[in-house]
């Protein structure tokens, strides 16, 4: 399968992009491995013809606002993020009347139709850059509350109002799943994604992005890590650190959606064009403003 798929990858001018929560075999055909925010950037640069996106919608659907001209495959359709489907954009719409003199900032893991409503995008990597560089002190975040509690407690001077949403697997990490291995392990430092509910985030050592993370563990010479995010990351951090040990809060943090493409499906997603992705024009315009603020505001 993987001959095939790299045969096909060069006959179509294609590249895999894979978010480090894919399944390893996925993870290690991938042309590029990385974040939502670092992901987003290849998918924009890139100068292929075609991007099949190993993760969930709203990235390939990012990546298709980003560059329209490109064809960009989803090799599972139903592969989503319940975190994004945590918009009513009727309610947005009400919000947005309501606090018509906040700015609008959401992550990344929205639909377009969200993107489109609100001012600029942001990622778990950039979040912070970006909010200290926007000048109105009044902020709505949406939709993850616990990324944005950790951001709003970066800025103690700025009005934040923060939507209800969150990560059903990042909810499953609990603090106790990760004291009892301190308990057990000495000196192991804990690295948590700032999706982590505000217990989990309290203990960490490290606070990142998916890429934060995997940077930190490599850079850094302990020998016990807890990687309090979805266990996709594990792969990589082995592979790039074969002489540490890393260890996973309990055995919850799977994200099915993440674990739902497998070889097949990107070697069929190659070889029928599918899924191809497409966006309302009216929708995409107005989406890639904000994204487009997301890159000059993070730069
Ligand atoms: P990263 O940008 O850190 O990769 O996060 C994406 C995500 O969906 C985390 O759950």
């Amino acid at each position: 399968m993987r001959d095939k798929i790299i045969k096909l990858k060069k006959d179509l001018d294609a590249i895999i992009l894979a978010h480090n929560y894919q399944r390893a075999e996925v993870l290690d055909i991938a042309d590029y491995v990385g974040d939502s925010f670092y992901l987003s950037q290849i998918a924009k640069k890139c100068k292929n013809k075609t991007i099949v996106f190993a993760g969930v919608h709203f990235m390939a659907e990012s990546a298709k606002i980003l560059s329209p001209e490109k064809e960009i495959l989803l090799p599972v359709l139903d592969a989503l993020c319940p975190l994004s489907d945590m918009v009513n954009i009727e309610t947005l719409k009400e919000f947005k009347e309501k606090y018509s003199d906040y700015t609008f900032v959401c992550y990344i893991n929205t639909s377009a139709d969200v993107k489109a409503l609100c001012n600029v995008v942001v990622t778990s990597s950039n979040a912070e850059k970006i909010i200290s560089r926007i000048e109105n002190d009044k902020i709505v975040f949406l939709p993850d509350k616990n990324l944005g509690e950790h951001i709003k407690n970066k800025f103690p001077n700025k009005k934040f109002i923060i939507w209800d949403g969150f990560c059903p697997t990042h909810q499953r990490i609990q603090v106790k799943h990760i004291i009892s291995l301190k308990e057990k392990i000495n000196n192991l430092v804990v690295l948590a994604h700032p999706e982590c509910n505000s217990e989990v985030r309290e203990v960490a050592d490290f606070l990142g992005s998916t890429k934060e993370i995997i940077d930190f563990a490599n850079k850094t010479d302990y020998k016990n890590y807890l990687i309090a995010t979805e266990d996709g990351v594990i792969h990589t951090l082995k592979q790039n650190n074969p002489n540490k040990n890393f260890y996973v809060p309990g055995t919850t943090a799977t994200c099915i959606n993440m674990k739902k493409t497998t070889l097949e499906d990107i070697y069929n997603s190659l070889l029928y064009k599918k899924h191809s992705i497409t966006v309302d024009e009216e929708i995409s315009n107005l989406a890639l403003k904000s994204l487009m603020k997301m890159i000059e505001l993070a730069g």
